[in-house]
């Protein structure tokens, strides 16, 4: 009898554990993965232009490099019907014709909103209407939003009701939609973010095309990576590499540092008109591999003389990622002493841009690492 009631706590147990675990799988288990708007196009996107990056994203190979989201940003919106439910605008006459096509390329589509009245743009946002907005963005085939706080002074208590009562409102639809949010990083959202529900945060401002901004957005971010993992990211913004604001050892820094960061890979260019060094640099597949290691460690600087700075990102198999950056002007011989990654004695490097064994090394590692530029390796003991 002992035995039998036994036995059966164990199987409800075990059921109550399944059941729990399922619910909680994780959208987002690594950091989202995809392409947006808003860097390149702004208000000038429309349907074929998402029609023509999704084309794009395929060809290029991208999309089996592992992006996957095609993100609609700000200006898709009209207003609202007479029963109060959103309305694309003229750009975008069969929203649900389009996520068609989208998912017909084995791709998600992304779109966006505010939990204002109005967007960061002026455009009509989701105050008062969210559960209408999220069954709207369900019923279309929509895999993501990115939901956009712009007001200024909203406080702790209001962001964390407006972002909750949105992912409450989407998680009613039964389909999962990834949650990003996006603030400029006010009220500390890393802090609190998982617990509204968002999957991923802008810890920043917007980024622009060039390296100054670009490298204050990337080089900040230290200190925020226990507050990153599986299902919940911190945001630097979108990628600008191939906009063609920052030359290609800058581009290289911006995608190295993104992928230390376990940042989401979310690019921002044009993918129809891609010059081959754009690609390469977007889809090197050793460098996305960093970016979305299953242990989803964000990395951080383990030393910084001056304009020298050492980032590192332990791997699930044990290995380090080692970012070399130089932030002047001039070319400059940089190292890493393996102490300081915790490797003892000797390992071997792997330069991850040049894809490329270095060897085996003793005690550290040095190499030239060019002005703005990044020299990225992948160390491991034997
Ligand atoms: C804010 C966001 C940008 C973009 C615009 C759209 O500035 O930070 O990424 O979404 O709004 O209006």
């Amino acid at each position: 009898m002992k035995i039998t009631s036994l036995a059966l706590l164990l199987s409800l147990l075990l059921i109550a554990s399944t059941g729990s675990l399922a619910q909680q799988s994780p959208l987002a288990p690594t950091p989202p993965m995809g392409w947006n708007s808003w860097n390149h196009f702004a208000e000038r996107v429309d349907a074929a232009t998402i029609r023509a990056q999704a084309d794009a994203m395929v060809s290029s190979g991208m999309k089996d490099a592992g992006y996957t989201y095609i993100n609609i940003d700000d200006t898709w919106e009209a207003g609202r019907d007479t029963n109060g439910f959103i309305q694309p605008n003229s750009k975008f006459p069969d929203m649900k014709g389009l996520a068609d096509y989208v998912h017909g390329k084995g791709l998600k589509l992304g779109i966006y909103s505010s939990p204002a009245d109005k967007t960061c743009a002026g455009y009509a946002g989701s105050l008062g209407h969210e559960e209408q907005d999220a069954q709207t963005y369900a019923k279309w085939g929509i895999d993501y939003l990115k939901y956009d706080w712009c007001q200024s002074g909203g406080t702790l208590d209001e962001m964390k009701i407006a972002y909750t009562k949105m992912h409450d409102a989407l998680t009613k639809t039964g389909r999962p939609i990834v949650l990003s949010l996006c603030q400029y990083g006010w009220h500390k959202v890393w802090e609190w973010g998982p617990s509204v529900g968002g999957n991923l945060w802008r810890t920043t401002g917007d980024i622009t095309d060039q390296y100054r901004a670009m490298a204050e957005i990337g080089f900040n971010q230290n200190g925020l990576q226990k507050f990153a993992g599986p299902g919940h990211w911190n945001d630097p913004d979108m990628l600008e590499v191939g906009n063609g604001g920052m030359n290609e050892d800058e581009y290289r820094t911006h995608m190295s540092l993104w992928a230390i960061l376990a940042a989401p890979l979310i690019a921002g260019n044009d993918l129809s008109q891609m010059t081959p060094y754009t690609v390469e640099l977007l889809t090197n597949r050793e460098v996305i591999a960093v970016d979305q290691d299953s242990v989803g460690q964000q990395g951080f600087r383990i030393s910084q003389e001056g304009p020298f700075e050492v980032w590192m990102k332990p791997m699930a198999d044990g290995s380090k990622v080692v970012g070399l950056f130089n932030r002047q002007r001039t070319t400059e011989q940089m190292n890493v002493k393996f102490n300081e990654i915790g490797i003892q004695k000797s390992a071997t490097v792997r330069d991850l841009w040049l894809k490329k064994d270095l060897g085996s090394f003793t005690d550290g590692f040095s190499a030239y690492v060019p002005s703005h530029g990044v020299v990225l390796v992948r160390i491991k003991t034997r």
